[in-house]
């Protein structure tokens, strides 16, 4: 038989770290004797109850009504420019339409910007926690990614020392997702500075995932990096599956940032590799153009949800303190949060997924371990459970460890 094309590439499957198999296997097991297990790390909206906005969806019958079938409509100018004015009303970031470049998915934009970027070879650097396709990818592309620790006490936030430890002539780019994805950590402007010295000293660049940039709790809106990046190039990827709830319509943009021009080359490889990366649909792109331009609609529409996941994040931080072997960092934004349950490791557990599979089989009950992102120990709850289901959870959680320790 011959190769598969990432096995010739000497990709190693058994690294990729999500899911655990063991996880899987368990909840194979529990189903097939008829068991439920009940989520609660969930990050779809539409399938959590959230639809998208009725206005966006009545935009794309209309797009289909007036023909926009075609090619040429996948490409309708309209989008980029759309988004441009997004990025400079909401980020404050001076966006033109060609620096926009829209693709089906933020995670086609990471594929992007890896396409664009990376040889064989190559190191990314990313703070802990990290989104476990930034690796898959690192990994397919035969690049090394380099994790360096964050402070868990103070919010999550990336140890800039160890950042700039980790460079070397090989590193690419710094590649953080901010808000985070689990940890819900919204990077202050301190730390996004410190990121963007790092980078220009060392000539590398910045790929800023923002997907959860409008879902903040304590501050009004995490900044983009690109705003306070005068000269280091930024690649950022964002996209409409959360702030719009389509996350299965396939509408996403890398964004490039380089107003010192330091990188044309680069600039034009996006361009020519994006049509490979997959188109978004025609009536889809029509729509999300017009939604783009009327984003100020989608973050009024998006509040309700923004209330609900604020409002189970704080009744999470404040179960989770009476709860005795677990602990957690306030999150601050996006729609997870990353409790330690390292106290009882080693006592009881050999690591967080084989307490989560324990957990799994006496409870019925499932979180995602932070193995997953690369900060062991830990495991992500997601707020857009529902009320009803954390304080399940939480309670069968709660019965477990004081069962077990
Ligand atoms: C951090 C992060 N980036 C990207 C994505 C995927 O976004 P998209 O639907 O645009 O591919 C997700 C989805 O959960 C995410 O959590």
């Amino acid at each position: 038989m011959k190769k598969l094309r990432a096995e010739r590439w000497g990709y190693d499957f058994n690294e990729n770290p999500a899911p655990p198999p063991t996880l899987r296997q368990t909840q194979m097991a529990l189903a097939k004797e008829g068991k439920k297990v009940l989520a609660l790390a969930p990050g779809d909206p539409p399938a959590a109850g959230y639809p998208p906005p009725q206005w966006l969806m009545d935009a794309v019958t209309q797009a289909m009504k007036d023909g926009r079938h075609g090619y040429r409509d996948t490409r309708t100018p309209d989008l980029p420019i759309g988004i441009a004015k997004f990025e400079k009303e909401f980020s404050g970031v001076d966006y033109q339409p060609s620096d926009i470049f829209p693709v089906p998915s933020s995670t086609s934009a990471m594929v992007l910007c890896y396409l664009s970027l990376l040889d064989e070879g190559d190191e990314i650097i990313s703070p802990e926690p990290i989104y476990q396709q930034y690796s898959f990818f690192a990994n397919y592309f035969k690049c090394k990614m380099v994790k360096t620790e964050s402070f868990e006490d103070d919010r999550w936030q990336p140890d800039l020392d160890a950042i700039r430890k980790a460079v070397t002539d090989k590193t690419k780019f710094i590649i953080i997702n901010n808000p985070n994805n689990p940890s819900g950590a919204v990077y202050d402007d301190k730390t996004l500075k410190g990121l963007i010295d790092i980078a220009g000293e060392n000539e590398i660049m910045i790929f800023s995932d923002e997907i959860y940039t409008f879902l903040t709790f304590d501050v009004p809106q995490a900044t983009s990096v690109a705003k306070l990046a005068k000269d280091v190039p930024v690649m950022l990827s964002n996209g409409m599956s959360k702030l719009f709830n389509i996350t299965g319509w396939g509408v996403g943009y890398l964004a490039f940032h380089d107003p010192a021009d330091k990188m044309p080359e680069l600039r034009k490889a996006i361009g020519l590799l994006r049509g490979y990366c997959g188109r978004v649909s025609s009536p889809v792109a029509v729509a999300a153009g017009y939604g783009y331009q009327n984003w100020k609609r989608a973050m009024e529409d998006v509040q309700p949800e923004v209330k609900d996941i604020r409002r189970r994040r704080d009744w999470t931080v404040k179960r989770i303190e009476e709860i005795e072997g677990v602990n957690m960092t306030t999150p601050e934004g996006s729609m997870f949060g990353l409790p330690d349950c390292v106290s009882a490791h080693g006592k009881v557990w050999k690591d967080d997924v084989d307490f989560l599979v324990q957990l799994m089989k006496e409870e019925l009950i499932n979180f995602v371990p932070g193995s997953n992102y690369y900060s062991p120990g830990h495991f992500r709850v997601g707020f857009l459970s529902s009320d009803e289901n954390l304080e399940i959870g939480f309670n069968k959680l709660e019965k477990f460890l004081k069962r077990h320790t």
